[in-house]
C-alpha cells in the first residue's frame, strides 16, 4: 500500500502510536490558517485522555496562551481572559503532531480585544497542515488591580 506519508505504515507501528482514518488525514488540508502563527508546540504523551488522543483542555490551554501572547502585544501589558465563544473540536490532535495556533484580530473595543484562533496540526511534524480547533477568545486589558483599563491607541 502506498503511504501519503512517510510516518504512516511502520513507523507509527514502531512506536505504537494511532493511525489516522482518511477523512483525517484529507480534511482541512487544502485550507489556509487564518492570521499569524503565535505558537507551535509537540503534543506529548502526558497530555493524552484515556483512548490516546490529546485532551481537549490541553487544546484550550494552548489556544489561551497563544492568544494571550498576541493580546498582550496589542494591550502593551497585562491582559485577562474574560470570554471563549464558539469553540469547535473539528480533528483529533494525537502523540507526536506538532500543534500550531494562530491568533487573527476580530475586533478591539475600548479594554477588550477579540481574536480568532486556529489551531492547525502537523501530523507527526511532517506533510500538510490539517485545522484540528478553532475559537473566539476575548481578553481584557487590566491594570495592576486587576480592574480593566483602557487599551493603547493603536497606529
Ligand atoms: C475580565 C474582567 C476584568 C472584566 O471586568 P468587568 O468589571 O466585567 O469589566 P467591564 O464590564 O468594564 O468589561 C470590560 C470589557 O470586557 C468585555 N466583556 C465583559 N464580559 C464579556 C464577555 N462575557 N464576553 C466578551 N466581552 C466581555 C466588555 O465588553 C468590555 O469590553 P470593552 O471595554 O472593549 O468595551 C473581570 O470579569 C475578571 O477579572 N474576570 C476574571 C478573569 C480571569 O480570571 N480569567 C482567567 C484567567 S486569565
Amino acid at each position: 500500500m502506498q503511504h501519503k506519508h512517510r510516518w504512516e505504515g511502520a513507523h507509527i507501528k514502531e512506536f505504537g502510536m494511532w493511525s489516522y482514518t482518511e477523512s483525517e488525514n484529507a480534511w482541512g488540508a487544502a485550507d489556509a490558517p487564518r492570521g499569524a502563527l503565535a505558537s507551535r508546540v509537540l503534543a506529548m504523551p502526558t497530555d493524552t485522555n484515556p483512548k490516546g488522543d490529546i485532551f481537549g483542555g490541553w487544546i484550550m490551554s494552548m489556544m489561551d496562551m497563544a492568544g494571550k501572547m498576541s493580546a498582550t502585544t496589542v494591550a502593551n501589558g497585562r491582559v485577562v481572559t474574560v470570554a471563549v465563544d464558539s469553540i469547535v473540536f473539528r480533528q483529533p490532535v494525537k502523540v507526536g503532531d506538532v500543534v500550531c495556533c494562530y491568533t487573527d484580530i476580530v475586533r478591539v473595543g475600548r479594554s477588550s480585544i477579540t481574536l480568532s484562533i486556529e489551531v492547525w496540526a502537523m501530523r507527526q511534524g511532517q506533510g500538510d497542515r490539517l485545522k484540528v480547533t478553532d475559537a473566539t477568545f476575548t481578553f481584557v486589558a487590566v491594570d495592576d488591580d486587576g480592574r480593566p483599563r483602557p487599551l493603547p491607541a493603536r497606529n
